[in-house]
């Protein structure tokens, strides 16, 4: 994270995550600015507008999501590993299907332009593309003399791939629910079967350009990436899309053969609760404890 003006390389503007600081577009997210005066001046002021007070300052806002998980529909519909693999981008030990080096995070998905790999549905390859993780900054003695006279990209929104940072998000999932283990989650369910999921947690300094972002168009969209038919494996609810588009395929490109397209994926996660809340910054606790 990197909290003066972006610039290039593979980091993440702190006003991505954090309000009160300037964001990638080179911009302040929208957050609570009050009038200076008063209690109010227990708030640092507003970076962009000395006449104000940032009660956004430091603080960002929290999305808290409870999904449910069909383990047993996930296992008996994909069988192998192979195919709950392509489902993830990852196979169960972590490993993601597009291997760069010994970093398992290190990697983008240029190396795999045809999704023969990692297919384009793919839940990691849905939730974070990373085809601008790695903007081009210019290498060799002309690339760099070019860019000293001003030539080229000039600033991170300059840079079109930079588009996809400005969705990221910092996550945590906690796991409720005993495990099942594949093999076991193929046989009946006994009557008492407990339930499962996973308590998923966000923070993001706009919910609408990250959060709300990954949920519509990456992940519920069924033309994603040029797919057709498509959600994203593991958090479509497989309703008809706005034109009645079905969305409940999910295709695997193969080097050696015809795709293999799977249809009538079931729906593996339910949305049973959630929330949005702004988490303060310290001065802003401080302002609400002495308002109150
Ligand atoms: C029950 C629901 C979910 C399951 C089982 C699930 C599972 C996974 C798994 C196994 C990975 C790969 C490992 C990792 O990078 O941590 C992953 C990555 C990720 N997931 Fe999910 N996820 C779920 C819900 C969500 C939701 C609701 C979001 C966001 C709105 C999300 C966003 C992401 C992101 C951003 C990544 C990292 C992609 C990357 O940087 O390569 N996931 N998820």
């Amino acid at each position: 994270l990197r909290g003066d003006k972006p610039a290039y390389g593979n980091l993440i503007a702190l006003g991505e995550v954090l309000l009160g600081y300037r964001n990638e577009y080179d911009r302040y997210t929208d957050r609570p600015l009050l009038s200076s005066g008063g209690v109010n001046d227990l708030l640092p002021p507003a970076e962009d507008d000395a006449s104000k007070r940032d009660l956004g300052r430091n603080g960002t806002y929290l999305v808290l999501r409870d999904l449910l998980q069909d383990v047993r529909a996930f296992w008996s519909f994909a069988k192998t590993e192979t195919i709950a693999s392509a489902f993830v981008g990852r196979t169960p030990k972590g490993d993601p299907l597009v291997q760069a080096g010994t970093d398992q995070n290190d990697f983008t998905f240029a190396q795999d332009p045809d999704g023969t790999r990692c297919p384009f549905g793919a839940h990691i390859r849905r939730a974070n593309p990373r085809n601008g993780d790695f903007p081009s900054v210019p290498t060799g003695p002309i690339a760099t003399l070019l860019a000293m006279l001003g030539f080229g990209k000039q600033r991170f929104h300059d840079d079109i791939t930079s588009s996809v940072r400005f969705h990221r998000i910092v996550r945590r999932g906690r796991e409720y629910g005993p495990p099942l283990a594949s093999a076991d989650a193929t046989l009946p369910a006994p009557p008492d079967d407990p339930a499962r999921g996973l308590r998923f947690v966000c923070l993001n300094a706009n919910i609408g350009r990250q959060f709300e972002f990954l949920q519509s168009a990456w992940f519920a969209s069924s033309k994603f990436n040029g797919l057709a038919g498509e959600s994203d494996p593991l958090l479509g609810n497989r309703e008809p899309g706005p034109n009645g588009e079905s969305t409940d395929a999910f295709v695997m490109n193969r080097a050696d053969a015809a795709p293999a397209r799977l249809t009538g994926v079931p729906q593996f996660v339910t949305v049973t609760g959630g929330a949005y809340f702004f988490l303060p910054g310290l001065s802003a606790l401080r302002y609400i404890s002495q308002s109150a």
